[in-house]
């Protein structure tokens, strides 16, 4: 399977830029909550974080890692019409569900450290739904609503692949929590921005992927188990990820 559809499928991210990056700074100064880079890129995951999750699902499928495939934080489906299209050509016997507000982040905490506040990033299901009929995939199972409010009663039993990309501190722990029980043995999950300011590569310095929430709880959760955080260069950010033993 070639993955030219990582490019293909609602454009290509726009790569890195420094001149953005700096009217993204004096923005923020000026006015905190605006963030011209990101909006200006106007797509989530860049085309580095999009291989990763390309390499490892299909890692977890040529394993034959029993479960289905989970989305937490989905976002405007950018990564879920990739992990759809995985699946549709490799094993349409799986199921892929998706979770989010559909109504942005919710209300941060002291770990998050001021970096989202309440609604950032907030995309609507009307879009999420458009982006498959845009590429011409099936939907997945989509649970719209708070992670507390959804998790426990929808999640599938059994997970061999999850993304948990969900910024803050509470919503990752909530999704850790409730997603580590339920992945299979030598399944995956993969933290789509997980930043570590020990982590010395340039790439970790876009301020708008600062999420000093995600290693936080994941650090707190995995403290007691035997599965160890690897980060990846997602481009201009890092992501991470770790194998159920
Ligand atoms: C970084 S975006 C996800 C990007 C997406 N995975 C992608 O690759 O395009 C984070 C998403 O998590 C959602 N989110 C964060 N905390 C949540 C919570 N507690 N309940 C529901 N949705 C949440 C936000 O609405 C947002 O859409």
């Amino acid at each position: 399977m070639d993955n030219l559809f990582l490019c293909e499928y609602l454009g290509t991210p726009p790569r890195h830029s420094k001149f953005i990056d700096q009217v993204d700074r004096v923005f923020r100064k000026v006015i905190p909550w605006i963030r011209i880079g990101s909006y200006w890129r106007g797509q989530m995951a860049s085309i580095e974080s999009r291989m990763n999750l390309f390499h490892l699902a299909n890692q977890v499928l040529l394993m034959q890692i029993e479960g289905d495939f989970v989305e937490v934080g989905c976002h405007a489906g950018e990564s879920t019409v990739i992990l759809k299209k995985i699946l549709r050509e490799k094993d349409s016997s799986r199921n892929l569900y998706a979770f989010d507000s559909f109504q942005g982040v919710p209300e941060s905490v002291n770990a998050d450290e001021g970096v989202y506040k309440k609604g950032d990033m907030s995309a609507s299901l009307e879009k999420f739904n458009k982006h498959f009929e845009q590429v011409g995939l099936d939907k997945p199972i989509t649970i719209p609503g708070w992670f507390v409010d959804t998790l426990e009663s929808s999640l599938p039993g059994k997970i061999a692949f999850a993304l948990i990309d969900a910024d803050l501190y509470n919503s990752t722990l909530f999704a850790l929590q409730n997603v580590y029980p339920r992945l299979s043995p030598g399944g995956i999950c993969l933290m789509g921005v997980y930043w570590d300011p020990n982590t010395k590569v340039e790439m970790t310095t876009d301020p708008n992927y600062k999420s000093p929430g995600v290693k936080k709880a994941c650090d707190e959760f995995l403290a007691d188990k035997p599965e160890k955080v690897n980060i990846l260069i997602a481009g201009n950010y890092t992501s991470a990820y770790f194998r159920k033993v």
